[in-house]
């Protein structure tokens, strides 16, 4: 299948340190697209000072040729194309084929991607009987991350070393269990009967067809709405270096197994500040709805520090300009309504949160500007998706990235486990004390 991108990178004039009077030549390199940095992986056998960074704010933890970002021009690429290209032309799964191996495929390489997808739609058998442990109230990400790893003791050959021969297959057999997955865990939250997957139905349908079939009656699809929501997986599909991101590549860097990885990524996406925040922002306008306010008191709130509220979807480390995938998303949303004939009063509230927000000179200052959680959990209310369920659908599109990422991590000849150093800033030599002789 296709071969994955270069991970070269062309050198530039050293940088110059100056530490204690004394001068240091530093390696710079370039990215593809021009980006500079320079290298400190030899800083400490130089001159014993490590670099801080909290939150990595300015810290690139590996070279990637999967997705490019420039956050200042509000640029988003999978693999050298633009998302706006691939949101309006490509599909989820042929997308998820384009992060994973580097190109769009050819007909066959699709139609064998696709198959394999297809091969391995169904959990095993026994795996039906996990999901009865769970309570009904449990969140389906805590269902998915545990079922993620239960689901790879049904593979043992995963874990073989670097499991190179066998990638395709574990690729493809996460990226649609996940899927079903994530559909189980639905009915069981509701008390419903599973709905096994069907062969005809394409990625999309299917998973729908799992959520909202009866076994009596199968769901109606709406071309409309498969493709409203096989747009928000393909826009999920990837960000680069993201919390989850780094999560599955730390994992990996240890030769964990694929599912393994996947399963802490779905920990790492289940945070408000990261995939949650798409449940966070619906809650947040419907609390605005339900209250009357016409989102001022909510606007303040998130500009007092005191308050602890933050206005939900808005704001990223990297966008200091609109997310081009919000864009996307706020289009596809009136179309979306419109189509299926959904009024949401909660689509009036976001957009004159977004446009107070931006004509706020909090907001502006500090480039604050609707993510791509803004407007997707409207449309996955229009659809039908239930509020837990928004995140999973997050870790659903999600997948293919971490996928891509961890194989390149697979390929890496030079790949290291990674381990960053700290500050310590705790207590100096002190000595262990008897318990009786502690104070109470
Ligand atoms: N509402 C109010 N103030 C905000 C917000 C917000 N949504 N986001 C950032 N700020 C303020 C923050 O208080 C800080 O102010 P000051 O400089 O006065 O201390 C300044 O903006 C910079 O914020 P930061 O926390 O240093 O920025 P960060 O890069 O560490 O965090 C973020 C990025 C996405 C976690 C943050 O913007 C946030 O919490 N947003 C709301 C949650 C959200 O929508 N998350 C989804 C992110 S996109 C999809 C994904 O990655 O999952």
């Amino acid at each position: 299948m296709g071969a994955i991108g270069s991970l070269k990178t062309p050198m530039i004039t050293p940088a110059k340190l100056e530490l204690d009077g004394q001068v240091y030549e530093l390696p710079t390199l370039r990215g593809t697209e021009g980006e500079p940095a320079v290298s400190i992986a030899a800083l400490r056998d130089k001159t014993g000072h490590i670099t801080l960074d909290d939150g990595y704010s300015n810290t690139g933890s590996c070279r990637s040729a999967i997705t490019f970002i420039d956050g200042e021009k509000g640029i988003l690429r999978y693999r050298g194309i633009p998302i706006e290209e691939l949101a309006e032309k490509s599909t989820f799964v042929e997308t998820a084929y384009l992060l994973i191996y580097g190109n769009l495929p050819t007909r066959a390489q699709f139609r064998a991607f696709s198959g394999m997808l297809t091969d391995n739609e169904n959990l095993h058998e026994d795996m039906k009987y996990h999901f009865e442990g769970f309570p009904s109230t449990a969140h389906p990400m805590a269902i998915l991350s545990a079922m993620i790893n239960a689901s790879s003791c049904f593979y043992p050959g995963l874990n073989g070393p670097r499991n190179a021969d066998r990638f395709d297959v574990h690729a493809a057999r996460l990226i649609s269990q996940v899927r079903t997955i994530a559909a189980f865990s639905y009915r069981k939250s509701r008390g419903l009967p599973i709905i096994y997957p069907k062969r005809a139905y394409k990625y999309t349908a299917n998973f729908l067809h799992m959520m909202f079939s009866d076994p009596y009656e199968d769901y109606n699809l709406q071309p409309e709405i498969v493709r409203a929501l096989d747009l928000i997986f393909l826009l999920h599909a990837d960000h680069e270096q993201n919390c989850s991101t780094a999560t599955v590549r730390m994992v990996a860097s240890s030769q964990a197994n694929l599912f393994a990885c996947a399963a802490a990524g779905v920990c790492a996406l289940w945070g408000p500040l990261h995939g949650g925040a798409n449940q966070a922002v619906v809650e947040m306008l419907q609390e605005i709805h339900k209250s009357g306010d016409d989102g001022s008191k909510f606007i303040a709130a998130a500009k007092d520090k005191n308050s602890g509220r933050r206005l939900m979807g808005f704001g990223h480390r990297l966008y200091k300009n609109y997310d081009p995938r919000a864009t996307i998303i706020r289009k596809a949303c009136d179309q979306i309504l419109k189509r299926i004939q959904v009024a949401d009063p909660l689509l009036d509230i976001a957009k004159r949160l977004e446009e107070a927000a931006l004509n706020d000179p909090y907001f502006v200052e500090r480039k604050l500007y609707p993510n791509v959680d803004f407007y997707s959990g409207i449309i996955m209310r229009a659809v039908g998706i239930p509020l837990e369920m928004f995140t999973v659908i997050f870790g659903i599109g999600r997948m293919p990235g971490w996928i891509a990422n961890f194989k390149e991590i697979m390929e890496d000849p030079k790949g290291r486990i990674y381990r960053p150093r700290q500050i310590y800033v705790g207590s100096g030599l002190r000595h262990y004390v008897p318990l009786e002789q502690r104070e109470q």
